[in-house]
């Protein structure tokens, strides 16, 4: 993975447009947002959580509730999808994406809130987290899901990803994508210029 400044990182927020016309801005998660992004946890439905983290929890321990709101810390990154409802920011989903060196890929899970599922968000905050990971340097992405999880497995699908089974657990099924694009080739414009960024200050570093 590309080494980075989490300053130069945490200037990076994305709009991304929905079908709806809609707009939703996926920014990285800060401390300060740590009661809000609880709160969306246990606003989501049992069965969307029990999908999300892959067992029954009722919100977030204290341990993963840190790693969220620490980005950068051990190459794991969280990011909130807002909209402005009402004159409010409001999380409609989350994402997390962690670099696993061994596999040069990253892996990620995500949720949208139950009341926006369906209206393509999945879909866009899915194309945004293959720009962010492309342009970290990885070479893939992956995550796994229920094999009961049937919109997970269409959106994966849906996304180019490619199916393999779990090697340890037969509930899960594993997606995973190449994702390896040259900074040029990155279709998110704020991250093809983060990328081509990164690169030329590691040219100048070494
Ligand atoms: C899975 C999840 C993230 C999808 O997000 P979403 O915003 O509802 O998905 P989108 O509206 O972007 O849908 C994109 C595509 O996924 C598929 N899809 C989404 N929901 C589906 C459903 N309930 N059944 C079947 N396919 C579905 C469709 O192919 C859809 O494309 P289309 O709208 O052109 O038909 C969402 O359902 C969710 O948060 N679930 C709970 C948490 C979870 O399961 N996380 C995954 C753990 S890794």
């Amino acid at each position: 993975m590309t080494a980075l400044r989490l300053d130069d990182l945490r200037q990076h927020s994305d709009i991304l447009r929905l079908r709806d016309g809609k707009s939703v801005t996926v920014r990285f998660v800060e401390p300060r947002d740590a009661q809000l992004l609880q709160n969306y946890f246990r606003s989501l439905t049992t069965r969307s959580r029990y999908n999300r983290f892959l067992g029954a929890v009722s919100e977030l321990p204290q341990t993963i509730l840190e790693h969220f709101i620490h980005i950068g810390e051990a190459n794991r990154f969280s990011v909130i999808a807002t909209m402005t409802i009402d004159g409010i920011e409001t999380i409609v989903g989350e994402a997390c994406y962690g670099f696993d060196d061994d596999i040069d890929s990253f892996e990620f899970g995500l949720s949208i809130d139950d009341r926006w599922q369906g209206q393509g968000i999945g879909a866009a905050l899915l194309s945004n987290l293959q720009c962010r990971a492309a342009a970290l340097g990885a070479s893939g992405l992956f995550g796994d899901t229920l094999r009961s999880n049937e919109a997970m497995i269409a959106l994966a699908r849906k996304a180019g990803f490619s199916f393999t089974r779990h090697p340890d657990d037969w509930k899960l099924l594993r997606f995973e994508k190449h994702i390896e694009l040259a900074p040029e080739a990155i279709p998110c414009v704020s991250w093809r210029l983060a990328a081509q960024s990164f690169t030329s200050s590691a040219a100048l570093a070494n």
